[in-house]
């Protein structure tokens, strides 16, 4: 199976953006926890993307379709308000986990309301970069428990 994980905006200022927060691993720790994990879960391929753009994240969503199996996505910012990524991952139609590094849940108001949520068939909060390593395990479980 070929994995795609998609991070939106200010992911790629971990380990300086509040660190209490967000704690002190960097994007690129990121990406390297996650190519480990996918490895560990058996994917043939695991794609990395990050974008503060909302644009370029829908393009790589679009471009998902029939080029990767499964989606774990953290839309940062952008899963409070964009109703745009919430269509794509609708249009295309993959099963997708959505993370939160910090604990949404018990923060701002603002940050109570995923738009994406509704397209995703789990969601993971306030595991720090773990949760990416929990998403990654799960959509594997998923992706050979429906397609065998
Ligand atoms: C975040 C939570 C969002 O509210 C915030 O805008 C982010 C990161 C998280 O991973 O905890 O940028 O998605």
């Amino acid at each position: 199976y070929r994995l795609l994980v998609v991070n939106g905006p200010n992911i790629n200022m971990l380990g300086v953006r509040e660190p209490k927060i967000y704690g002190r691993k960097t994007y690129a720790d990121l990406v390297r926890l996650c190519r480990t994990a996918a490895r560990e879960a058996g994917f043939a391929e695991c794609r990395c993307f990050q974008s503060n753009h909302e644009g370029d994240l829908v393009d790589v969503i679009q471009a998902a379709y029939g080029e990767f199996d499964g989606i774990v996505i953290n839309p940062a910012a952008y899963t409070h308000t964009s109703v745009a990524l919430l269509d794509a991952l609708k249009s295309v139609a993959l099963p997708t986990i959505e993370v939160h590094i910090s604990k949404v849940d018990e923060r701002e108001d603002f940050r109570q309301v995923s738009y994406v949520r509704a397209a995703c068939f789990e969601t993971i909060v306030g595991m720090g970069l773990d949760g990416y390593r929990k998403a990654i395990k799960d959509m594997a479980a998923c992706l050979h428990e429906h397609k065998g």
